[in-house]
């Protein structure tokens, strides 16, 4: 059966409850608006843990002043049922001042390592809210498994880098992003497109799988990748780029060229009218 709770103390007394019968705790932060990418992190861990925990809170301080915390969608009953589906154990729903009970500027935590870049270059303080919301989160429900999913692959790095650097007890696991049929990645986001932008969301997609099939056949040099990208997206009359980069799997620096041990990993964020929306694709295993 699904609780869904409010307060810390009840997050705290039902891990400590499941932990009593040997159960291993996972954890799956989101912001709602649930859809079948966010099902795919709780039935993984589902798939690998007794006990599954599920947090929806909209963070005030991962979004910029002209973003939009004020229309996020917010759509409690319906995320209930998601989780449900999912067989999710307990959803957390704390309230802004539970998180933030002095000032939202009370502490921040900061991965500057991974945050001046790309999501982070664009959107100014987002990782700072990212980093300090999650390790706030994980303070309260102490898993042992993080779940998060590779559609937001710099926020997976911000984490997993915030998590070593401050050796917090938790094995972080990513999940491959979810798509629709026609290749656009999941999103709470997508529900802000009217149709006309819907069919041309799907340009982020193409252009990423574009560029796996120039490295297929053989391209190695970064730039003509990147060209591959941005050349996709302007064939989109609705789309307007915001970054299209061709970077290290790892440590996201811009890549000359491919090969030579390095992981490299394709990221782009594009404006579909007022929708802004990433995507990525790994080009080299
Ligand atoms: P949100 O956008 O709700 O996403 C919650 C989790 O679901 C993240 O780990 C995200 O990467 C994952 N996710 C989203 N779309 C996905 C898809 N199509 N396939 C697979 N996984 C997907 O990311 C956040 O919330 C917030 O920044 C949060 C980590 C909760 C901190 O506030």
């Amino acid at each position: 059966m699904l609780s869904v709770v409010e307060e810390v103390s009840a997050v705290r007394e039902a891990v400590a409850r499941a932990r009593k019968s040997d159960k291993t705790i996972a954890f799956v932060p989101t912001m709602g608006a649930l859809h079948a990418g966010h099902s795919k992190l709780v039935e993984c861990a589902r798939g690998e843990c007794g006990f599954v925990v599920v947090s929806i809170f909209v963070n005030p301080t991962q979004f910029g002043p002209s973003e939009d915390f004020a229309r996020y969608p917010r759509a409690l009953s319906d995320d209930c049922l998601v989780c449900e589906r999912a067989k999710a154990d307990l959803v957390f729903t704390p309230r802004v001042e539970t998180i933030y009970p002095h000032t939202s500027a009370g502490a921040y935590v900061e991965v500057p390592a991974l945050s001046a870049t790309l999501e982070g270059a664009s959107r100014p303080g987002h990782f700072r809210g990212v980093a300090t919301v999650v390790l706030k989160l994980l303070e309260i429900v102490r898993p042992d498994r993080l779940y998060l999913g590779e559609k937001d692959y710099q926020q997976l790095l911000v984490v997993r880098r915030m998590v070593e650097e401050f050796q917090v007890s938790v094995e972080v696991r990513s999940v491959p992003t979810v798509r629709e049929p026609d290749g656009l990645a999941m999103s709470s986001r997508n529900r802000y497109l009217d149709a006309d932008q819907r069919q041309a969301a799907r340009v982020l997609s193409r252009a990423l799988a574009q560029a796996r099939e120039s490295v297929r056949s053989g391209e190695k040099d970064a730039d003509r990748i990147r060209q591959v990208l941005r050349a996709a997206i302007q064939c989109e009359r609705l789309a307007t780029l915001d970054y299209a980069e061709v970077a290290d799997a790892a440590t996201l620096e811009p890549l000359k060229e491919l090969g030579g041990g390095s992981r490299a990993v394709a990221l782009l964020a594009v404006r579909i009218g007022g929708t802004r929306l990433i995507d990525n694709a790994v080009l080299t295993e």
